[in-house]
């Protein structure tokens, strides 16, 4: 990451990932006040491009900037000129000329968030990007657990599922090892990517395996989308091998956190009494997004260390 850019948490430092979650814990705050809205980013310009379907992604996106102040556009892809066949270069360097600040994609086609970026003077957040990463998620993914956990070293996070299409897996696979915790993959054999050993983690052969003792499980969606059929026998037979249910939680901690990204497909990936049970930590999921990309966008303009050194409205200023 460097400052103009979010593309991807690989190469990210543990510091700066430490900065932004510290920025986003106080951000929470501000999403969580009567008044949800502060003056921080006001005269900057945030346009969202999405070219696949969003719910989570883009409408915490769209919230950030409005709690921050900024001017919120939206592109809507189907009715703009990219059905006229204009280029994505072309498209960025069109709201560049609008005074664009940030610019915020998700596209299907990995390594698209980072060719955009290297042809705009704005700053570039990959919203997810084909197989590739999808940073601001495993920020908020870390920041729920971080509300959990003193340190990330030594934790074990089992992640779930279908790895070879899950850009949310790269993201924290990366995030989290660089902060110390150990992650453990499973997943069908036709479903995990074909360089897994490139990767930093331990493959585990069934899940009973990835989660003993886990202190988080998280299960990826089944991008139906992204595969061919064949990739396994059935949806039941997934369930049964890979899917999360109450006999399994047994085998994990005792206070273990169970997530996902989202959207989920209950009964598939992980069954509905733990997706809302007790240990399921899937809707501060979606609040903590809200939090980690206004303090990404902060970061990126500028404006976080001005917004981390301001006192809490209503807060006593002690005399030293
Ligand atoms: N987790 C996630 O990216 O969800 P959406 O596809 O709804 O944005």
């Amino acid at each position: 990451m460097d400052k103009k850019d979010l593309i991807g948490l690989k190469g990210v430092s543990a510091e700066l990932i430490t900065k932004i979650l510290d920025g986003a814990f106080k951000m929470k705050k501000v999403l969580l006040s009567n008044q949800k809205k502060i003056s921080l980013l006001n005269g900057k310009s945030v346009f969202l491009m999405f070219y696949e379907p969003s719910t989570r992604t883009s409408s915490s996106f769209d919230q950030a900037a409005k709690v921050l102040g900024a001017n919120l556009i939206k592109l809507s892809v189907n009715s703009s000129s990219v059905k006229k066949g204009e280029n994505l270069i072309d498209t960025g360097k069109t709201l560049d000329s609008m005074k664009a600040d940030i610019l915020v994609i998700r596209h299907f086609c990995s390594g698209v968030a980072k060719l955009l970026a290297q042809n705009v003077q704005a700053s570039v957040i990959n919203a997810g990007d084909g197989l590739n990463e999808h940073p601001t998620q495993a920020l908020l993914d870390m920041m729920t657990m971080k509300e959990k956990w003193d340190s990330f070293v030594g934790k074990k996070v089992a992640l779930i599922g279908d790895i070879k299409h899950s850009r949310v897996a790269r993201s924290n696979i990366w995030g989290l090892t660089a902060m110390g915790a150990k992650v453990t993959v499973c997943g069908p054999a036709t479903l995990m990517p074909a360089n897994i050993e490139n990767f930093p983690v331990t493959v585990a052969k069934t899940k009973e395996q990835a989660v003993s003792d886990a202190d988080a499980i998280m299960g990826l969606r089944l991008q139906l989308e992204r595969q061919d059929n064949g990739m396994f026998p059935s949806i039941r037979e997934y369930h049964r091998y890979y899917g999360i249910d109450q006999e399994l939680l047994k085998i994990a901690k005792k206070d273990v956190l169970v997530m996902h990204p989202g959207p989920v497909n209950r009964g598939v990936e992980i069954e509905s009494q733990v997706k809302d049970g007790q240990f399921s930590y899937i809707n501060e999921q979606v609040t903590n997004g809200v939090a980690v990309r206004m303090a990404v966008m902060a970061y990126l303009t500028c404006k976080l260390d001005e917004f981390m050194k301001e006192q809490p409205k209503g807060a006593k200023v002690i005399p030293l």
